[in-house]
Formats: C-alpha cells, structure tokens, sequence
C-alpha cells in the first residue's frame, strides 16, 4: 500500500468512526430521553435497593427519576437524565445541585439549569414521606 492508498484508507476509517459516533447522539438534546409523567410511585425505604434514602445526601435512580434525600424528612425528585444528551445526573446535596460529568451541566434542586450546555430544565416531582414510605409524583 502507497502513501496516497493508505490515506484513502484513513479517511475511509475516519469517515465510518464519525458516523458510528453520531448515531444516537445529538448536539441539540433532541435524543434525550423524555422525562417520565404521570409519576406515582412509592418506595418502601425499608428496603435494601432504596437504602441509600435513609442517608442524608444519599440517592438512588430508579424509573428515569433520580431521588435524594435533602434532610431528615425532606428529599428532592428530578428526571435522571441531563437534557443535554441523556447522562444520568447526579446528585450532590454539598453543592446543593444535580450533575453530569459528562459535558458539565448543573442543575439546582428544583432542576433548573444553573450551568450549561444543558438548555432545559429537569422536570421536577413531588415528594411525600409517610413513616418508611416516600411517595413520588408528578
Ligand atoms: S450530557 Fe452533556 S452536559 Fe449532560
């Protein structure tokens, strides 16, 4: 193989890695999975998966929803996934925020967009704790 054929060949490979990258991503968001409606769902903090609740701080993902609790009687529920291509955001109550590490948006807790590139808010849910039962709905 010449010089010449070996970048044909390149360009060639170059050319399927770009599609192969696109598929499935976008730059405006508009792959970004829908935040789930018509939430009404409630977890036994009981139980083991939904254990992380039972900490200040701590979350978990379930449904498409991310959950954390804010105090001892208070959590926030927001769509897990950044408006920006789909990551799952984070949460991080030190920083009183939710986070994608993927680009860098930052959400407040109500799951308006304080930094982009995310352009859209995070829909935010209701929560309701009722001994060991928290409800989340929309
Ligand atoms: S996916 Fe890009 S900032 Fe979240």
């Amino acid at each position: 193989m010449d010089r010449k054929e070996f970048l044909v060949t390149l360009g060639k490979g170059a050319a399927v890695a770009g599609l192969a990258y696109c598929v499935g991503c976008s730059a405006n968001g508009n792959d970004v999975p829908t935040a789930p409606n018509s939430v009404d769902m409630t977890l036994d903090l009981t139980q083991s998966s939904n254990s992380p609740l039972n900490i200040i701080g701590g979350s978990i993902v379930t449904n498409g929803i991310i959950i954390g609790r804010t105090g001892a009687s208070s959590f926030v529920a927001v769509s897990a996934a950044c408006t920006h291509q789909g990551t799952t955001v984070q949460f991080q109550l030190n920083n009183n925020r939710f986070y994608c590490n993927n680009h860098g948006s930052t959400f407040a807790l109500d799951g308006t967009v304080t930094m982009g590139p995310a352009g859209r808010a995070l829909t935010k849910y209701n929560t309701s704790l009722n001994g060991n039962n928290l409800r989340i709905f929309s």
